[in-house]
């Protein structure tokens, strides 16, 4: 009797218990039609590089990557997209003829959601982007390719937003973009677009962010998630914002990338994201 070989998949992470990839991805797989197995993996902060191609080595298709090694995950192969290169992270990594291959799914996530889900307009938006992470970096050539005309970046640490700039310049020619420092956002006109891609949300930091930068229809975006408000969008109601979103859209189109990528089948989002909203955020 012939055995059903089942493709391998995986998240790996540091820590991993928390990643919503092996449901998203489950459910991905029974709308496709698609017989896999996804798991998560406990990375070792030493030991990633080996773990990873250890999985690909064992006959693991397809890897997710999350925090904190998207970074090293891109140092493991030369073969990666140009969006990932824009970015400096994959998020994403799978096997083909030629050996391992990089991308980064998070920017396209973010427009899929942005554009398609929440109906933003982002051709000649302004956009503010609070953070200078690697999501932060992850962002940037895609919301330029969907049509926005300039992009401020302000961090905590000044520094941080600066290399950014400079690096994603030269990489990846990403033009009318400047950094800010902290105390000069109450000197901004209002954006068309906020998104918080700090870290404050998840640890339940306050911003206290001034009014000036929010227009009367900006859109405020949280690239956080698995509250009903993040304290982020609570600021921003708090300042008569009405617009807002919080990053659970973004988690799933990415996964869609990323499914695209492995399978060459692009799955339904809406009903994922709607089923995983109705699990993880508490009723207001
Ligand atoms: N929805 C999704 O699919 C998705 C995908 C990717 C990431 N994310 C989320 O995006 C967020 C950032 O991720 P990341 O990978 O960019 O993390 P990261 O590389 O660790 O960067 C964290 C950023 O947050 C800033 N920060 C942290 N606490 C702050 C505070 N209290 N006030 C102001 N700035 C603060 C840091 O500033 P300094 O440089 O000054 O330290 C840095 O710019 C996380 O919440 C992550 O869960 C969501």
């Amino acid at each position: 009797m012939e055995t059903e070989l089942i493709a391998r998949y995986a998240v790996i992470g540091h820590p991993i218990t928390h990643s919503r990839s092996p449901e998203i991805h489950a459910a991905f797989a029974v709308s496709t039609g698609r017989n896999i197995r996804y798991e998560r993996i406990e990375g070792s902060l030493p030991g990633f590089e080996e773990e990873a191609l250890r999985f690909f080595e064992e006959g693991g298709s397809g890897l997710n990557v999350t925090l904190p090694f998207k970074e090293r995950a891109l140092a493991l192969t030369s073969r990666c997209t140009e969006r990932a290169l824009c970015a400096g992270a994959a998020n994403t990594l799978g096997f083909g003829p030629e050996g391992i291959w990089a991308d980064n799914t998070d920017g396209v996530g973010l427009v899929r959601d942005l554009v398609n889900n929440l109906g933003v307009e982002l051709q000649g938006a302004d956009v503010l982007i609070l953070g200078a992470g690697g999501a932060a970096r992850g962002v940037i050539q895609p919301l330029f390719e969907a049509g926005a005309s300039a992009l401020w970046v302000v961090n905590r640490t000044r520094a941080r937003a600066e290399r950014l700039v400079a690096e994603l310049g030269v990489v990846c020619a990403a033009k009318s973009m400047q950094s800010v420092s902290w105390s000069d956002l109450s000197t901004l006109q209002g954006f068309n677009l906020i998104l918080n891609a700090t870290s404050s949300s998840v640890n339940g930091e306050w911003l206290g962010l001034p009014d000036n930068i929010f227009l009367k229809d900006s859109w405020a975006y949280d690239l956080g998630y698995g509250q009903s408000l993040t304290p982020f969008l609570q600021n921003a109601q708090q300042l008569g914002v009405t617009r807002l979103s919080d990053g659970l859209g973004m988690l799933v189109e990415q996964a869609a990338e990323s499914f695209q990528a492995w399978h060459g089948v692009r799955p339904e989002t809406r009903g994922v994201i709607g089923g995983l909203r109705s699990r993880i955020t508490p009723p207001v």
